[in-house]
């Protein structure tokens, strides 16, 4: 009874850290798609999904050019980068020399698709340019390839395309095992008839053999689930091997069977003559 309290106590405990912490990731802000609530796309809804595992990580990308460029890029997949600091940030870049932030997407406008083994991200809705790209707003696009086996890494800078009338943006790349397609079951119908077979053989032996030493009382080799058949088997199968692979025939000199011969032990002497009149 007392086992009982205990488990139900720990339950309760672990529920409550469950609901805790399912509490405070709701305070931050997500993703949030085209369209409200009803009218969002389920493919996009999928793909936030399978961005998920993602959220809680931080990544950063260094950029040095020359003496004027000295950018680090902060980009957190779906969560902002610091709520206090920019409202919907997701990939906010920060100047080194002098500490000014610019916000390059927003996760309030946030589109995603996906091909086979890839997701693309994108941020719109950053700050706007000054003078390039007739002063629109920054766009982050983010590229996340398959790579099995890690979670995310290699988040890196591709460009910043900015020499354009419109439509501008920042393009980043990174590897992570959430845009793998589903891996199919390796096991094929070959290996899976194998398998059963495997299982079954292993049944027959484990079964046999209790049945044999408890119920019927054998002792030995004896135990072996139909000891005498698999015998005559195997040694009809010896047989049949001897006949079919053997090249020189059996009555040859014996210079040619000596070694063999003295590996033989007694009772395939026995057999053998069995043979001879064959
Ligand atoms: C990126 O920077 C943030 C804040 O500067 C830091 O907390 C985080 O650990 C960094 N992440 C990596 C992968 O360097
Ligand atoms: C967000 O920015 C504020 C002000 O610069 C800073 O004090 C705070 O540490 C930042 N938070 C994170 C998580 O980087
Ligand atoms: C996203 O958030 C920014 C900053 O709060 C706001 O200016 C912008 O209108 C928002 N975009 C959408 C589509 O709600
Ligand atoms: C995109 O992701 C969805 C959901 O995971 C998946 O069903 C679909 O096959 C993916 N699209 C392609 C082209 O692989």
């Amino acid at each position: 009874m007392s086992s009982l309290c205990h488990t139900s106590a720990v339950l309760v405990f672990f529920m409550a850290l469950a609901v805790g912490v399912g509490a405070q990731q709701s305070n931050e802000r997500s993703c949030d798609v085209i369209g409200d609530e009803s009218s969002e796309s389920q493919m996009e809804r999928a793909l936030l999904k399978k961005l998920e595992p993602l959220s809680q990580m931080r990544f950063n990308v260094t950029v040095e050019k020359g003496k004027t460029e000295n950018y680090v890029y902060h980009f957190r997949v779906c969560r902002e980068v610091n709520s206090t600091l920019h409202d919907f940030g997701g990939l906010v870049q920060t100047d080194r020399q002098n500490g000014k932030t610019t916000v390059i997407g927003r996760i309030n406008e946030t589109q995603v698709f996906n091909g086979s083994d890839w997701i693309m991200l994108i941020y719109k809705g950053g700050d706007s340019y000054g003078r390039h790209c007739s002063g629109e707003k920054r766009r982050a696009v983010i590229m996340i390839s398959c790579k099995r086996g890690v979670t995310a890494s290699s988040f890196s800078i591709i460009s910043e395309e900015r020499e354009k009338e419109q439509e501008c943006f920042y393009l980043f790349e990174m590897d992570s095992n959430v845009a793998c397609p589903a891996e199919d079951s390796h096991l094929s119908v070959g290996s899976i008839l194998l398998i059963t077979f495997a299982s079954l053989i292993a049944v027959y032996i484990i079964g046999g053999f209790l049945y044999q030493r408890l119920v019927v009382g054998a002792k030995g080799m004896e135990q072996f689930p139909h000891f005498a058949f698999w015998q005559d088997l195997g040694n009809l199968v010896a047989d049949g091997c001897d006949f079919v692979c053997r090249s020189k025939p059996r009555n040859a000199p014996a210079a040619y069977r000596g070694v063999g011969d003295d590996q033989l032990g007694e009772e395939s002497e026995e057999r053998d003559d069995h043979l001879l009149p064959m």
